[in-house]
């Protein structure tokens, strides 16, 4: 089992780095049996978005606390982070240190290659950028040298998990199966797929993912939602190894709304679907209907309207790109994958 992303490594004495990407799940984690550990309620999969990037950066203090900084660097978004978001993340990386037996004290640094305030979450990529940065931080200086050494990618994804659910499978990529404890790689044929995300909604939600974790638990749907997940997933990863791309299309569209649904059957009942949201299904649905072919779409508990794309369907991409842009008001932006600046 390989650690396949291009992991940064110490790149000066003394200052130890990681880069992880975004991941968006075909097939959702939505609800906890260990709330407060993270431990999922079914297996999940998803697809790496390797052009959406969180950096740590981790260097030594004289101080007597650990400190979170940004990072300031160009090919960065500069970081506003709320006190609640700094102190979840500085426990997280508390938890590492024991983890991994560090001692003293250290100040992190963090930044996105994406806006914060795009409606994509950071927290997978950012949790798991500081999981491999402590990692590197521990290799050098752990008093449990010989316990550090002996971590698995499975082992630290299962370290990932207990910061940020979902950052678990952004230690892999392009593919990333979590099961349980922790995620590891899969392999498909398709490599390379391209990504857009049609960005809805900017603003912070209102029931944020870890509410909606719990609440869902509400739902007369959540009977049998462990068991549906799972077995879509199975069909889901022959779907892949086959290249059915039709079947495994399908798939991920029932999942998304499967988790939406349980989201609109909670008790508070809740939902992130705008009219926006659903202009852009329609849009998906329309390109299947004529061509009998189209994107992998999939949202995740936001407004936002993630598309996927097999390597030959640039083109179809680049003309559902402008489609969305012409949509108007509702719609932010589209953020591509670098394949998808070019022409087609
Ligand atoms: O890792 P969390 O607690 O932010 O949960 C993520 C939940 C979803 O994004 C909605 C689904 C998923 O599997 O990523």
């Amino acid at each position: 089992m390989g650690l396949d992303h291009s992991i940064g490594k110490r790149t000066t004495l003394e200052r130890w780095t990681a880069e992880a990407p975004a991941n968006i799940a075909l097939i959702k984690y939505m609800g906890k049996v260990v709330s407060e550990e993270n431990k999922p309620s079914n297996a999940s999969l998803s697809y790496s978005l390797d052009h959406l990037i969180s950096r740590v950066e981790i260097v030594r203090s004289s101080g007597d606390q650990d400190e979170l900084a940004p990072l300031l660097s160009e090919d960065f978004e500069t970081l506003t982070l709320s006190e609640k978001s700094k102190t979840r993340f500085l426990s997280h990386f508390q938890f590492l240190k024991e983890q991994l037996g560090i001692k003293g004290h250290f100040k992190v640094f963090s930044a996105n290659n994406f806006p914060s305030d795009c409606g994509i979450a950071s927290s997978a990529s950012s949790f798991a950028a500081l999981t491999q940065a402590a990692y590197q931080l521990a290799l050098d200086l752990s008093d449990q040298k010989a316990k550090v050494e002996a971590l698995s990618p499975y082992d630290l994804s299962m370290l990932s998990r207990r910061g940020s659910g979902s950052s678990c499978r952004s230690l892999f990529t392009p593919w990333a199966l979590w099961r349980s404890d922790g995620a590891e790689k899969i392999s498909f044929p398709w490599v390379y797929l391209h990504h857009q995300v049609v960005v809805l909604e900017k603003e912070k939600k209102e029931v944020s993912s870890s509410a909606a974790h719990l609440r869902v638990l509400t739902s007369e749907l959540f009977k049998g939602r462990p068991e549906r997940a799972g077995r879509r997933l199975e069909k889901l990863v022959m779907a892949l190894q086959v290249q059915n791309w039709r079947e495994a299309c399908e798939l991920v569209w029932a999942d998304f709304w499967d988790m939406h649904a349980l989201f609109e059957t909670s008790t508070p009942s809740f939902g992130y679907m705008t009219s926006g949201s659903l202009s852009i299904l329609e849009v998906a649905r329309e390109q299947w209907k004529i061509f009998g072919d189209g994107p992998m779409v999939t949202m995740d508990a936001g407004a936002n309207v993630h598309l996927l794309y097999r390597p030959d369907q640039k083109a179809m991409a680049l003309k559902i790109e402008n489609q969305c842009s012409s949509l108007g008001s509702a719609l932010t932006k589209v953020i591509s994958s670098p394949s998808l600046k070019g022409e087609a």
